[in-house]
């Protein structure tokens, strides 16, 4: 099965992405996370990619579209994968359809008021790359494997806001465009987490 989900800044798209990817056996591509790795490493990408970040824009379509290109030729993509911020925009949604066939989309939809809350409390784990919210921790450790937890640079107000802008000028359009396609649910992210993953399977008709 090869799946997008779609969704603002902080919808739970990665909250969600590791749960199901792992139900239904499918590689979880997080086009955000590719690139922090890519800046981690310092490789050409990651140079290019920094500045957009940290500004909260996107990074040139160019870009992105080549690093997805390649990564789902890799071999944990034969039995299909769940693609977690990409397309971002109608040019990487028309070059993805160039080169692959999407099965579904899943739009998780959360109002933005409930977002910046979300994401100024958003923590992750520098080890094993989980996510977690301050109001769910009790200590300042990972929950799950004890390693240390820290902020995104982009998890500021001021960046928040400016991601929420691009996602509102430049995403958001594709909920239009893959409707008329046929291809997207609608799941509300506005409930616990376990629950918007029962209604992401009902969604996908794999409960
Ligand atoms: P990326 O890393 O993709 O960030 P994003 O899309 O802004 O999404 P987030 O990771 O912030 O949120 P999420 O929806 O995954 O929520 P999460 O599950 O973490 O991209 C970062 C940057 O990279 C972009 O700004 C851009 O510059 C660049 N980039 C990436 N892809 C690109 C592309 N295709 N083209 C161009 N540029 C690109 O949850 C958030 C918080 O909420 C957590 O604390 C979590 O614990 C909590 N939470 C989750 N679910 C729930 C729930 N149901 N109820 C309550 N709290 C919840």
């Amino acid at each position: 099965m090869k799946l997008i989900f779609l969704g603002p800044p902080g919808a739970g798209k990665g909250t969600q992405a590791v749960e199901i990817s792992k139900k239904l056996s499918i590689a979880h591509i997080s086009t955000g996370d590719m690139l922090r790795r890519a800046i981690q490493l310092g490789t050409p990408t990651g140079l290019e990619a920094k500045g957009y970040i940290d500004a909260g824009k996107l990074v040139p379509d160019e870009t992105v579209i080549a690093m997805v290109k390649e990564r789902i030729l890799e071999d944990d993509c034969k039995n299909g994968f769940l693609l977690d911020g990409f397309p971002r925009s109608v040019a990487q949604a028309d070059a993805l359809s160039s080169f692959t066939q999407i099965d579904c989309v899943v739009d998780i939809d959360v109002a933005d008021e409930k977002l910046l809350a979300r994401l100024t409390g958003r923590r992750v784990c520098k080890e094993c790359q989980g996510t977690f919210h301050i109001s769910s921790l009790v200590s300042e450790a990972c929950p799950v494997c004890g390693g240390t937890l820290y902020q995104r640079d982009d998890d500021k107000p001021e960046t928040i806001k400016n991601r929420l802008n691009v996602y509102h000028a430049q995403t958001a359009q594709l909920i239009e465009y893959y409707q008329t396609r046929g291809l997207l649910k609608e799941v509300d992210g506005d409930k616990a987490p376990g629950d918007v993953t029962q209604a992401v399977l009902a969604a996908l008709g794999c409960k």
